[in-house]
């Protein structure tokens, strides 16, 4: 992998002159190099149940992680100890190159600033207008008036809603609600977003609308993101397709052509607290293990 090589050399470039100046693109290397998210060996069990078993894995920088797996499989479990919402049992869990294992609930708040989360049923809080849900992060945050409402509006556009800034969240439909979720997730341009079930419940063209989100963030803003799923049509088009600035600055998304290697996304699939399969979608969808197969197939 170019990205490997790379790092490779400036390592050696380091260590062979250190008297040197660093440049600008070895420290960018680096960066690029530090996975965004990574898990070591984790276990954690509920009373006598081991929900995870010894999990490692690791999301690279702007790398989209879809995770499939059944009902009960541990992947919401996941998502909540990257947010230091649950802490393992054993095993190491590192955000940006930090082990956040041990922080406490001070030091997580400051790691949970740079962390996008949407929920699966959007979760705003329904006596608060749109643009209060969307500002809420930087409210609390104690950021001027002035500089909240440029940055609601550009969120909310990127979700293509500014016109409902000023509704009330019982005014909008399951698919409005979910991306005021993922605007208000956006806010202060985190480098990582989780997203737990985002489109569950919503029609294939609106749960289209939210993958398209994803893409861009991916594509056009360098985002890490875990994206747990149960539907294969997301699978499909996170993998298939990449989203790209076209002529006229309009965002276009382009299928990957049969010998390119665009996509910055990696699937992996979780069974009774383990990784059992994890790469392209092209090679699980090769999979021989049976449970895969009929997960893909639905039946
Ligand atoms: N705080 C908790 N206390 C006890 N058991 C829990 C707790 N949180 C999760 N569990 C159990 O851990 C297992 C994994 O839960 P998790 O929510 O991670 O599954 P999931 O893969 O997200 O499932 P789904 O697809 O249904 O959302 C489940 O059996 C659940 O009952
Ligand atoms: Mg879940």
């Amino acid at each position: 992998m170019p990205l490997t090589t790379r790092e490779t050399d400036s390592q050696h470039l380091r260590v062979s002159n250190q008297a040197a100046e660093s440049t600008f693109a070895e420290i960018d290397n680096k960066d690029r190099a530090t996975p965004a998210i990574e898990f070591r060996d984790v276990y954690l069990s509920f009373d006598e149940r081991t929900i995870l078993k010894g999990l490692s894995f690791r999301v690279m920088r702007g790398e989209t992680k879809i995770i499939l797996g059944g009902s009960g499989g541990g992947k919401s479990t996941i998502i909540k100890l990257v947010l230091g919402l649950l802490k393992p049992d054993s095993g190491r869990i590192f955000v940006d190159g930090e082990d956040i294992t041990d922080y406490n609930e001070v030091q997580m708040m400051g790691v949970r600033k740079n962390i996008g989360m949407v929920f699966q049923e959007g979760a705003l809080f329904d006596s608060l207008s749109v643009y209060h849900n969307v500002a809420y992060r930087l409210h609390e945050q104690g950021v001027p008036e002035e500089e909240v409402e440029p940055e609601v509006r550009r969120m909310l556009r990127f979700v293509n809603l500014e016109d409902a800034i000023d509704k009330m969240p019982a005014e909008l439909s399951g698919g409005m609600r979910r991306r005021v979720g993922i605007a208000r997730a956006l806010i202060g341009d985190p480098k990582i977003v989780l997203f737990d079930e985002p489109t569950a419940g919503l029609d294939p063209p609106t749960a289209r609308t939210i993958c398209e989100l994803a893409m861009k963030l991916r594509d056009l803003e360098d985002v890490s993101s875990i994206f747990v799923t149960h539907e294969m049509n997301n699978l499909e088009y996170i993998c298939s397709e990449y989203a790209v600035v076209n002529e006229a600055g309009e965002v276009i998304f382009e299928r990957e052509g049969e010998r390119l290697c665009l996509i910055n996304s990696k699937v992996m699939m979780m069974r009774d607290g383990n990784i059992i399969f994890s790469g392209t979608d092209e090679s699980l969808r090769r999979a021989e293990d049976p449970y895969i197969q009929k997960f893909l197939r639905g039946h």
